[in-house]
């Protein structure tokens, strides 16, 4: 007994010291460049969780809203376009299936139109997963929810075994956080994983006004500029930094031409920031900027350029009633 309590301990203690160890080091190469950089993915810890939440309920931040429109009100055109039989089962896999508010929409309807298929949402996070199922559960309690914690494509990987038609969500415009060669790569490495005529629900937002976008990255509240210090805090608490967030702010910019969103954190002050989980100490000049995500805005030329090496062929294309955001369907070809 103890023996197995043991091991259990040491194996969750490596697998934590391997997730910390990786932070240290894309921390390190990221602050060790000219022009430093973040990644974006380490905004989500639980407090990140919990802001992005709360950016999601924002006046500004459209998005959420956008995309929940089209999944209210074409939810037909949405099933049209999947070319979902309801006399064929089928697997709706979600990537980063988060709250879920915007595929309860497509749910219900399927309930009850009465559809063969099986939800698999996925997501890193178990939390948000167990959430989502007993949400689900008391509200939908036809619908089979199969959750599944990991990686994307190590999940996908096992999900290929099954030969059923597929049919994946990506969300949100969760893409954007990735540069354009990026997101070619994850469609294409998608595709493997599927086979011919399954579909991919590819949800981005388009370009537009900066007057619309860049509040979205600005608000009023400041919950994005909190969101984008939480990537120090978590710096100082999991790897004793000592940066003072009150000698940094959250500063976005979009560029109309380009479609592209920056957020960065600007140091308002000469200073010295230690590490200690690295060992080093780095320096900020007065008004230098760290680069920590990208949200990419699109239009039909881009998608086409990045699906362009992939096995997916463009079928449809959805909108909300402000033509904010689209819905792109793609075919595995
Ligand atoms: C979850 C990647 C779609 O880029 O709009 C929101 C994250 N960052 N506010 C986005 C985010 C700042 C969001 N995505």
């Amino acid at each position: 007994m103890i023996k197995t309590l043991r091991r259990n301990t040491e194996i969750s203690q490596s697998k934590e010291d391997k997730t910390l160890c990786e932070f240290a080091t894309e921390v390190k190469q990221g602050l060790e460049l000219h022009e430093k950089t973040l990644p974006s993915k380490y905004f989500y810890d639980k407090k990140g969780d919990a802001l992005f939440v709360e950016i999601m309920n924002l006046p500004e931040y459209y998005l959420t809203r956008s995309e929940l429109n089209i999944f209210q009100h074409k939810t037909d055109e949405l099933i049209e376009g999947l070319d979902l039989q309801t006399n064929t089962y089928f697997e709706l896999i979600e990537l980063g299936a988060g709250d879920g508010l915007k595929t309860k929409e497509l749910l219900k309807c399927l309930d009850t139109q009465n559809y063969k298929f099986d939800y698999f949402p996925i997501d890193i996070s178990s939390n948000a997963l167990q959430l989502l199922k007993k949400d689900l559960n008391t509200e939908l309690p036809n619908v089979s929810v199969k959750t599944k914690q990991g990686d994307y494509f190590k999940v996908l990987d096992a999900l290929k075994e099954s030969k059923h038609p597929k049919v994946i969500l990506f969300l949100g415009s969760n893409i954007g956080n990735m540069t354009d060669t990026e997101a070619s790569q994850f469609i294409y490495n998608l595709g493997n994983n599927l086979n011919t005529g399954d579909k991919l629900l590819l949800g981005v937002d388009l370009m537009k006004s900066i007057d619309i976008v860049l509040p979205a990255y600005h608000d009023s509240k400041g919950i994005t500029a909190a969101f984008n210090l939480n990537l120090l805090d978590r710096i100082n608490t999991e790897l004793g930094g000592d940066f003072n967030l009150n000698q940094f702010k959250h500063q976005p910019e979009y560029n109309e031409e380009t479609g592209v969103a920056k957020s960065y954190i600007e140091s308002t002050a000469k200073q010295i920031v230690t590490i200690k989980a690295i060992g080093k100490t780095f320096n900020f000049s007065k008004g230098e900027k760290i680069h920590t995500e990208i949200s990419r805005k699109y239009n039909d030329a881009l998608i086409s350029k990045i699906i362009e090496n992939t096995d997916f062929d463009l079928q449809t294309k959805i909108m909300d009633s402000k033509a904010y955001f689209a819905d792109y369907i793609l075919s595995r070809s």
